[in-house]
């Protein structure tokens, strides 16, 4: 019965939906007044210890023979690299604070073998400090260590820290030398507990606060005006909320705002908005009706934040304080036949315009919102690369990030244009919202995430003081609402080049086709 059933649905969710009247919808970009600036790191990236995303998805092993640097897939690498994935957060996740740094050092036969409490499976540790260093590298992306404030003691967090920054004689520093790495690593971000309402320790916020305060006094931030002597530069994060809580998120800054330069917030896209109802969502073959709920789910960011930020305001009005959406993105039921605990979904087109849409919002959010961290890398949940032995396949969120490469560190542009409302199960959204920044190429780029499965628009945003005489861009589409990308398999979603644009009287006019993401530079 229960195959009968996911039969239908592929049926459904397979069908086209037919074409329907366009509406032309007036819109202005006001490039006269800029905004903050994008913060690359919004494009951020985490890799947890969990299923198939360190072990297969980025590390191999040096005797492989999937094709590899030190042991690090490189197919992965390079296609980490094409989209300048801008900072990688590790090694978790809950996996954090079950996490002993010094498990992962060392010659790699003399590592122990532990089980993973959280993940289930054996962490071997044959990925550890240096070789997630190393995988920054190939990358060239800066690093977020994630640190055990759950498990482990504020020495534990030091000693960490010493043996990968210290340029000193000491003996942590000795070690790292003897380990093979002369120079110190560069560690740009410290994350100082995760989730630590749930599977961080389950604590209060007030209790929180306090353990945080420990932690981030010991941490010795250059430019603390607490300590003597100040040697580390990486920003401290502390855990912050899930979803709306915004008691903790007041707790949590009134108690201890002073020592952090950032807060996290965890917001996933599930069913229903209940994490305890995520299996009720299929990555594929899904109904069509399930597609409106997923998109209202995601569009819920912008009220999660727009909460957070008026209590952040509030205590921090000069925004000192970054606000870090560190986990983000889709989370359905597992794949039939793979391990629950292994979180490995497919991802769709549907799952592109969740990434679309909630970047444009990150955007909106940008005088705030300083990093994000789509969850996860390889295999896992809203995965940007999915690996099965030595193939591998590009999702459509990739896809999504691949076409807001421009928009790292660019300048923001205020651009509007009113959207209908989308009905879902649980509320409406906007059928498409909008990005523009100035890119660092000195073009202009405009964003325009479709999620109406049904409609095209046709936009008309006038250039006000904007003067462009050429667009080009590509369009991400598919004719099926879950074209999807399977490793070893055809391509069957990649972004094409966007034919649907000009510039005429002033106004750049955009035909967007229904459930589709566009990207397009102004000349
Ligand atoms: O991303 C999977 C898990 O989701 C993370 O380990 C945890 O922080 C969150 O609950």
């Amino acid at each position: 019965m229960r195959g009968l059933v996911s039969l239908m649905a592929v049926a459904l969710a397979t069908l086209t939906t037919p074409a329907a009247a366009q509406e032309v919808i007036s819109g202005t970009i006001r490039a006269d007044q800029p905004g903050p600036v994008l913060s690359r790191n919004i494009q951020g990236q985490f890799a947890e210890h969990l299923g198939r995303d360190i072990y297969d998805g980025i590390w191999v092993g040096p005797d492989s023979t999937i094709p590899n640097t030190r042991g690090i897939r490189k197919d992965v690498v390079d296609a980490l690299k094409a989209v300048k994935v801008p900072v990688v957060r590790w090694p978790g996740g809950c996996f954090a604070d079950i996490y002993n740094w010094r498990d992962g050092i060392g010659p790699a036969a003399k590592r122990p073998v532990r089980k993973n409490d959280w993940w289930g499976g054996i962490e071997t540790n044959a990925f550890g400090t240096h070789e997630f260093f190393d995988f920054a590298e190939q990358i060239d992306t800066d690093t977020y260590v994630a640190i055990n404030m759950a498990t482990a003691t504020p020495a534990s967090m030091r000693e960490w820290m010493t043996y990968l920054t210290s340029t000193g004689e000491d003996t942590l520093a000795q070690e790292r030398r003897a380990n093979g790495h002369a120079e110190p690593f560069k560690v740009g971000f410290v994350g100082i507990g995760n989730e630590a309402w749930g599977c961080g320790g389950a604590q209060t916020p007030e209790y929180f606060a306090n353990e945080y305060r420990k932690f981030a006094t010991f941490h010795h931030k250059n430019g603390s005006t607490f300590h003597m002597h100040n040697d580390l530069s990486a920003l401290r994060v502390a855990s912050g909320p899930n979803n709306d809580d915004t008691k903790w998120m007041e707790v949590v800054l009134k108690e201890a705002g002073p020592l952090m330069d950032a807060i996290s917030l965890h917001y996933y896209t599930v069913w229903h908005g209940d994490w305890t109802q995520r299996d009720t969502a299929m990555a594929t073959g899904f109904p069509v009706s399930h597609w409106n709920e997923i998109l209202y789910q995601a569009w819920r960011m912008d009220e999660v934040l727009r909460g957070h930020e008026a209590v952040m305001d509030k205590i921090d009005p000069k925004k000192r304080i970054g606000l870090f959406v560190d986990e983000w993105g889709t989370w359905y039921r597992t794949e039939p036949g793979t391990e629950p605990g292994h979180l490995y979904q497919q991802n769709t087109l549907r799952d592109a315009l969740v990434a679309a849409g909630t970047l444009n919002i990150f955007h909106a959010h940008a005088d705030r919102v300083k990093m994000a961290n789509i969850a996860q890398a390889v295999n896992v949940l809203q995965a940007m690369l999915l690996t099965q032995g030595d193939k591998l396949a590009k999702t459509p969120t990739y896809y999504a990030f691949a076409m807001y490469l421009p928009f790292q560190d660019a300048t923001f542009i205020p651009v509007s244009a009113p959207a209908p409302m989308l009905k879902a199960e649980s509320g409406s959204f906007p059928a498409f919202t909008l990005s523009a920044a100035k890119a660092k190429d000195g073009k202009t780029y405009v964003a325009v995430a479709n999620a109406d499965k049904d409609k095209g628009y046709k936009l008309a945003l006038d250039l006000g003081v904007l003067k462009a005489s050429k667009v080009s861009g590509q369009v991400l589409t598919s004719a099926k609402l879950d074209a999807h990308n399977t490793p070893g398999q055809k391509e069957e979603i990649a972004p094409a080049p966007y034919r649907g644009g000009k510039i005429s009287g002033g106004k750049l006019l955009l035909d967007v086709p229904a459930k589709a993401v566009v990207v397009v530079g102004l000349e």
